[in-house]
């Protein structure tokens, strides 16, 4: 079995991504000269656009991994967020930026944003490689986003199905055949 047979369609090419990861790397260079900036990947999902991400910026970046899970690894989050794995930098007086993989009901991104700002970062914004704006069930945007979405469960990139399909170098809507 390959991954592609997992696949309905390719909804965000290798160009798409890497075309729109490059203007969100100028637009965060300019943003941010002289500032000491902190990116923060959430584990797992923003891994492969992370580390996309961080090479189209020409600042110095600092780097640091947190891990969350949502109750359930299903489809769909449950709105429980929990940490697994926190930081290992002091974010006070640092400018900060959570890159996440996808901003679905805006619970995970909601929850990331209260614990980090209990801490005092000097800024705090966020990137998403992908929202699912029908999705949202609370007020939360991200500040840099890469590709609005419809509202299809899409697996590749980094996103997983139940672990499943993270290597997909492309982001894909999911065939149904492959939804347990
Ligand atoms: P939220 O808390 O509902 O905004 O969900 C965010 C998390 O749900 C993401 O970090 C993903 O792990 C997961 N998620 C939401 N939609 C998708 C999808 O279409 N494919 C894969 N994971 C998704
Ligand atoms: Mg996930």
């Amino acid at each position: 079995m390959k991954v592609y047979d997992s696949v309905q369609r390719v909804l965000v090419s290798k160009e798409e991504l890497q075309k729109r990861i490059a203007e969100i790397g100028s637009e965060i260079s300019r943003e941010y000269e002289g500032k000491q900036l902190l990116m923060v990947c959430i584990l797992r999902g923003s891994a492969i656009f992370f580390a996309d991400l961080v090479r189209a910026i020409d600042i110095p970046v600092r780097m640091d991994f947190m891990a969350i899970s949502s109750y359930g690894s299903g489809a769909r989050s449950s709105g429980e967020v929990r940490m697994v794995k926190d930081l290992n930098t002091k974010i006070e007086d640092l400018h900060v930026i959570i890159v996440e993989d996808i901003i679905d009901s805006g619970y995970t991104i909601k929850y990331l944003k209260n614990l980090l700002l209990q801490r005092n970062p000097a800024s705090l914004k966020v990137c998403t490689l992908l929202d699912k704006p029908e999705r949202r069930e609370v007020d939360i945007e991200g500040d840099y986003v890469g590709f609005k979405i419809p509202n299809e469960f899409v697996i590749g990139y980094g996103l997983d199905y139940a672990e499943d399909y993270r290597n997909i170098p492309e982001v894909c809507v999911i065939a149904p055949s492959a939804i347990k």
